[in-house]
């Protein structure tokens, strides 16, 4: 066969997503619903009301991204879904789904890990060179993950308490900005100055984990003590001023973990991908160094499923495939 067709779903938070991938690189639709409207009002992601939305929506997605794709399931060569990590509820939908859909058409199945996915997203606009580091930045994970091979990943370093996007979701809630807070906080800051003095959590000097509460906290505490004290600060310098901190600690350990391990790539993956200040300052920073930097374009950060396509590639070229028994894993490891 010379074109491999995955069709993929993917619904382990708040994004309803079909597509489908032609040999784990092209995509030949890309649908995606959000539900960010209905979970605005909460300041968050409502798992419930996520379940409902996924149930209503996942047959229409799915069939739309086949009809755009203009393809029959007799074309396709696999089914993939995002096994995990997510909420269990969410996760589910797709995975039955999945499931249903490959045992009705005789088609193999691909349990595809969140994580992966987002890495491979920087597979549907380059070829992944070998070894690579990866920075993962989402709203539930901030990891630095080395791959010496297509499949193989091992985590150098992660968060030990808030993901990056989760700290910017509180932050922007602390500012009264509409959720999910990133997109905002990443556009007040670049109109606002770092004037402000906030920490950075180096951690120990040979440490590539991160944390983010503490900086997230000196955050809320500057905004507490300003208001008790009758003084005005500026959204916008305070937004700047956050984001330096995060960006300047990301950027730092990046560079560090991509010399050490001596890499031919640097890839970002994950929602705060999207993120302008921390796409310059990559941008400039290995430039200097000399080592390919590779960041999917905006639509390809967030959640999607041509994601999790592409990552199932891997797997259908090695014919490995999951049980129809499989389940939604909430806390599956990479
Ligand atoms: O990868 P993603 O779509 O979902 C998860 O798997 O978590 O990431 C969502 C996160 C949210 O926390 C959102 O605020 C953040 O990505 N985000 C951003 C930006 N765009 C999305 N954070 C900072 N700056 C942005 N421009
Ligand atoms: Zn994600």
């Amino acid at each position: 066969m010379d074109k491999k067709l995955i069709l993929a779903i993917e619904t382990s938070c708040d994004e309803t997503a079909a597509a489908v991938i032609k040999n784990g690189n092209e995509i030949l639709s890309n649908i995606v619903a959000s539900q960010i409207e209905s979970h605005k009002r909460f300041g968050g992601v409502v798992p419930e009301i996520a379940s409902r939305h996924h149930v209503e929506q996942i047959t229409v997605i799915i069939e739309e991204a086949m009809k755009e794709a203009n393809v029959t399931y007799n074309d396709l060569s696999a089914i993939a879904v995002t096994e995990g990590p997510g909420l269990v509820g969410a996760l589910l939908i797709g995975v039955n789904a999945a499931k249903a859909l490959a045992f009705a058409h005789s088609l193999p199945l691909i349990g595809v890990h969140h994580i992966a996915g987002h890495i491979y997203a920087n597979q549907l606009i380059t070829d992944l060179s070998f070894p690579l580091m990866t920075l993962v930045v989402s709203g539930g994970h901030t990891e630095l993950v080395y791959m010496k091979e297509h499949g193989s990943f091992e985590v150098i370093g992660e968060t030990r308490d808030d993901a990056v996007g989760e700290a910017y979701d509180k932050v922007a809630r602390t500012l009264n900005l509409p959720y999910p807070g990133g997109p905002h906080i990443d556009r007040l800051a670049a109109s606002g100055e770092a004037s402000i003095d906030l920490p950075r959590a180096w951690l120990e000097p040979d440490s590539y984990d991160f944390s983010f509460s503490g900086l997230k906290s000196a955050v809320i505490n500057t905004l507490h003590n300003a208001k008790q004290k009758g003084i005005e600060i500026s959204k916008e310098d305070l937004a700047a001023s956050f984001q330096e901190s995060v960006i300047e600690v990301l950027v730092e350990k990046s560079k560090r973990a991509a010399t050490e391990y001596d890499v031919k790539q640097f890839l970002v993956a994950g929602g705060v991908a999207a993120n302008k200040g921390l796409r310059e300052k990559l941008k400039e920073q290995f430039t200097e160094l000399g080592i390919e930097l590779v960041i999917p374009p905006l639509y390809l950060c967030t959640d999607n499923a041509a994601m999790i396509g592409a990552a199932a590639f891997v797997h259908l070229e090695k014919q490995q495939f999951t049980s129809y028994t499989l389940n939604g894993n909430p806390g599956l490891d990479l």
